[in-house]
């Protein structure tokens, strides 16, 4: 069961009784999505197409930001999403991010497009926005595909430490392209080796308000990707 709650920065989130926490930063789920995922994940690669992986569509803020972050800036996103329990529409109707995000009627109606579209297959939600969302569980799904920035958003580790695992992380470390990043809120110390050991190199940046450090973590250039099958 979800609850819709309202954060630190007037935008919604939805508290999950299941999983005893919330989506989003209670401190600001917007502006924490645009921080760790849009300034420090998206705009940080310069890269046109630029494919983006997320881990855990849930409310859909990360990819609703990222398509009309894709629009302003004319640039072409792929972006896949995979979650094991998606959100019904009645709880998604009861956020506020298209009141908040979008000035135009045809904005709007993007979030909507979005939890609308089929699983399992590309749907072009706009000319420059392509969405494939994978209805899967992380813990047993090695993507097919490959990308250059995955927003990494589960549930904090302390709650689904399933999720965080060395071997998690360098199945996404394999399929990632040369100077690929990953990007997440969660800066603590165990999951900083388990992204090192699978071979990333990590940075502490800033975090959004109420969280002094994210993590942004990288493929060098020389190391290609594995090639999809
Ligand atoms: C912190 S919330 C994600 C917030 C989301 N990015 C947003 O902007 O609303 C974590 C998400 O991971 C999903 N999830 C939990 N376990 C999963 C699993 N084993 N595989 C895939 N997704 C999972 C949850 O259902 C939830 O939607």
């Amino acid at each position: 069961m979800n609850e819709v709650r309202v954060t630190g920065d007037g935008s919604t989130t939805l508290f999950s009784h299941t999983f005893g926490e919330h989506y989003h930063s209670v401190f600001g789920a917007l502006t924490e999505s645009k921080t760790v995922f849009i300034e420090n994940g998206l705009q940080f690669l310069h890269k046109d197409p630029v494919t983006v992986f997320e881990i855990g569509l849930g409310t859909g803020l990360n990819a609703y930001l990222t398509c009309l972050n894709a629009q302003q800036n004319k640039r072409s996103v792929s972006y896949y999403a995979i979650e094991k329990f998606p959100l019904e529409i009645p709880v998604l109707s009861l956020l506020n991010y298209q009141v908040l995000l979008a000035t135009e009627e045809a904005d709007k109606r993007i979030f909507s497009a979005m939890h609308e579209a089929e699983w399992g297959k590309p749907v072009d939600i706009t000319s420059s926005f392509s969405l494939f969302k994978i209805r899967a569980d992380l813990c047993s799904f090695h993507p097919e595909f490959n990308y250059d920035v995955v927003y990494f958003d589960a549930f904090a580790p302390d709650r689904q430490p399933e999720m965080w695992t060395k071997e998690i992380f360098r199945d996404l470390y394999h399929m990632l392209n040369p100077g690929g990043i990953l990007t997440t809120y969660c800066v603590k110390g165990d999951i900083k080796r388990n992204l090192k050991e699978a071979g990333f190199r990590i940075e502490k940046l800033p975090g959004p308000p109420g969280k002094r450090e994210m993590l942004r973590a990288s493929k060098d250039e020389n190391q290609h990707p594995l090639v999809p099958r």
